[in-house]
């Protein structure tokens, strides 16, 4: 079998992280995303992974590379537009050729891996298994319906009245069938070719889907808050170690992993957490959740439940940080310059929640 990865897309509900760079390179628990869908396949045994990029084809590039580190061999496939999942697919036949393959969406994360569900693929002969989990608010998603043989009758997307709360996790399986199925198809109303069509023409075209349900979590990260949460699922499932410096005025519980190079110098850090390489806290707080990646500083600062980018600096805030998306190379610090005003410098898209009046 071989993986397919779709790291393409604009992310534009991540602006304005992803206003310049990759989404599937922001880290959950100082490890991007990309990194755990490739290890997640490589884990199931698979070692031919395409991945399909686009407008930040150089930076995923840079980041992956070809492969080595994980014992996998990659290519990249172009895609000129993000025209859609099923788009992807057709694009990425010839690196495909016949075989079977898993489509995994580069920016979701699963808990438990892959490697149950590419066995019972492997092994059957199925046309398509379709990965559905069970959902509170099914209306939010692509909800799937089945028959009385438990085989995928119809896909439906974000439906008012949803007939399951099985909706449809961004990991798939196809026979070289599903290449008849994407040339078929048409774009939608918002001009792409949905992959969700595609599986619906080899329904109706007597191919065999089947679902498999997945029990445990599964997060699309597209926007702010879902980083946030995995970013904490993630945390907790993490084996902590201490490989950085911490001082005997500080406080790090049993959850919390330091990673080399990096100081703690009188500050507590409550679990679960990720202190990243070369960081240092000084005089700080980080609290459950917390994320903080390499080359950072944080000093006579407070923050929880929070992921903050490389070689980002918090200093002298007297209020706490909390579920916040921080990106590279930021500086957010308290300035003793009069007049005592509040001075940003932006980018585009950037969201900044102040006290109200009566805060300070
Ligand atoms: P989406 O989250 O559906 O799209 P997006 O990344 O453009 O995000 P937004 O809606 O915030 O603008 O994409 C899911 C994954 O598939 C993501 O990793 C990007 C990738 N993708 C492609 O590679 N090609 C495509 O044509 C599309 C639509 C997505």
């Amino acid at each position: 079998m071989k993986g397919l990865i779709l790291s393409g897309g604009k992310g534009t509900r991540l602006y304005p992280l992803t206003f310049t760079s990759a989404k599937q390179l922001i880290p959950v628990a100082n490890k991007p995303v990309l990194f755990r869908v490739i290890e997640s396949i490589r884990d199931a045994g698979i070692t031919d992974i395409g991945i399909v990029v686009g407008d930040t084809a150089e930076e995923i590039k840079r980041a992956v590379g070809r492969g080595g580190r994980w014992g996998v061999n990659i290519t990249y496939i172009p895609q000129d537009a993000p025209l859609g999942l099923a788009h992807a697919v057709k694009i990425s036949e010839d690196f495909l050729g016949d075989d079977r393959f898993v489509m995994f969406l580069g920016d979701n994360v699963i808990q438990g891996g892959i490697s149950p569900l590419i066995a019972q693929f492997a092994e059957s002969d199925y046309n398509s298994q379709i990965v559905l989990t069970r959902v509170e608010q099914p209306e939010q998603y692509g909800v799937a319906v089945l028959d009385d043989n438990n085989r995928i009758v119809k896909l439906i997307e974000k439906p008012k009245e949803p007939p399951s709360d099985l909706a449809l996790v961004g990991i798939y399986m196809f026979d070289a069938n599903i290449f008849k199925a994407v040339n078929a198809i048409k774009p939608s109303w918002r001009g792409e070719l949905e992959i969700t069509d595609a599986i619906q023409w080899l329904v109706e075209n007597e191919y065999n889907v089947y679902p498999y349900v997945h029990r445990g979590w599964w997060i699309d990260t597209g926007r702010p808050g879902e980083m946030l949460e995995a970013n904490s699922l993630v945390l907790e499932e993490l084996t902590p170690k201490i490989e950085g410096y911490v001082d005997r005025d500080s406080e790090v519980d049993s959850r919390v992993t330091v990673e080399k190079g990096a100081e703690i110098i009188n500050s507590v850090v409550r679990g679960p957490a990720i202190i990243g390489k070369d960081t240092r806290l000084v005089n700080a707080y980080v609290g459950p959740f917390t994320s903080i990646s390499h080359h950072c500083l944080l000093e006579n600062a407070e923050i929880s439940r929070s992921i903050v980018l490389e070689n980002s600096q918090i200093r002298n805030i007297n209020r706490r940080i909390e579920d916040s998306l921080i990106g590279r190379n930021v500086v957010l610090h308290r300035s003793p310059i009069r007049p005592r005003a509040y001075k940003f410098v932006l980018g585009d898209h950037s969201h900044v929640g102040l006290l109200g009046e009566g805060g300070e």
